[in-house]
């Protein structure tokens, strides 16, 4: 893996909309894998303003998202549908038949296997944007997941339940199944780029880096994949061990580009 520490979380999602341009003009039909939650916002946010300002043009790229939640509609406030639309996709020059989330209102055993066939008709997915749970999810993959697993129905843990209560009103239906890819479905992605931002993250951001292969912590699959990306705010890098030699490496990088790309040279 290649650890980047930035200044800051803004800095994180600069870095990490630097990686996301470069991808895009690289390829002719890029297939990005997108992320909900709190941290790719200001990602989101500055790939907006880069199609303001710069141009940076969106007509060419297909997204597959993470998850959704079982039961709700794409019109609903509360989905992963209305989250993106709202984020991203309202904002800039994607075609919006090619945006693509789990159907979480159909019959959710056939969306898993439906949604893995969509992935493979389109090539497969060039660059998987992630988040990390506290508790080192990746997608839904809640602890335990199998490191096999492919687009399925999972049922959220109390903790992820919590920590996503906040977008849900006191008296709102919150649903506790998910269909998420699977963690061998984002294995398969040619890249990965996972951001975390904010010390609630730093203990799972070490686990996934530097802890034991383990189902106990989803992201500590990402230990296997040849090109992954970690970019980390000070505080979520807190608790890593080789910190200062990530941060060495990151003062080597141009000298040694030939390194693997995603690997810390
Ligand atoms: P967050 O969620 O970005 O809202 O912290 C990340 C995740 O649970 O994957």
């Amino acid at each position: 893996m290649q650890v980047i520490i930035t200044a800051n979380a803004s800095a994180a999602a600069a870095h990490a909309a630097d990686i996301v341009e470069r991808t895009l003009a690289e390829l002719e039909a890029p297939v990005f894998g997108l992320a909900t939650g709190s941290t790719p916002v200001a990602l989101y946010q500055a790939l907006i303003e880069r199609h303001r300002h710069q141009g940076l043009s969106f007509a060419r790229l297909t997204t597959f998202n993470l998850d959704e939640y079982v039961g709700l509609p794409p019109g609903h406030p509360q989905s992963y549908r209305h989250f993106m639309q709202r984020e991203l996709f309202d904002h800039v020059d994607i075609d919006p038949a090619n945006t693509f989330l789990p159907d979480g209102t159909g019959d959710p055993l056939e969306a898993g296997s439906a949604y893995e066939a969509l992935i493979e008709d389109h090539g497969g997915i060039d660059l998987q944007v992630l988040g990390i749970g506290r508790n080192g999810h990746i997608g839904f993959n809640e602890p335990t997941s199998s490191l096999g697993s492919r687009t399925r129905v999972k049922t959220l843990t109390r903790d992820t339940l919590k920590a996503n209560a906040r977008f849900f009103a006191p008296d709102e239906f919150q649903p506790s199944l998910a269909l998420t890819m699977g963690i061998a479905t984002i294995l398969e992605a040619r890249s990965i780029l996972l951001i975390a931002t904010g010390e609630a993250k730093a203990e799972a951001v070490a686990r996934c880096v530097e802890g034991p292969l383990s189902a106990l912590v989803p992201a500590s699959a990402l230990q296997l994949h040849p090109k992954v990306t970690v970019i980390v705010d000070p505080a979520a890098a807190e608790r890593l061990e080789l910190r200062d030699y990530y941060e060495f490496a990151a003062a080597h990088q141009r000298q040694l580009h030939r390194a693997t790309p995603g690997e810390t040279p």
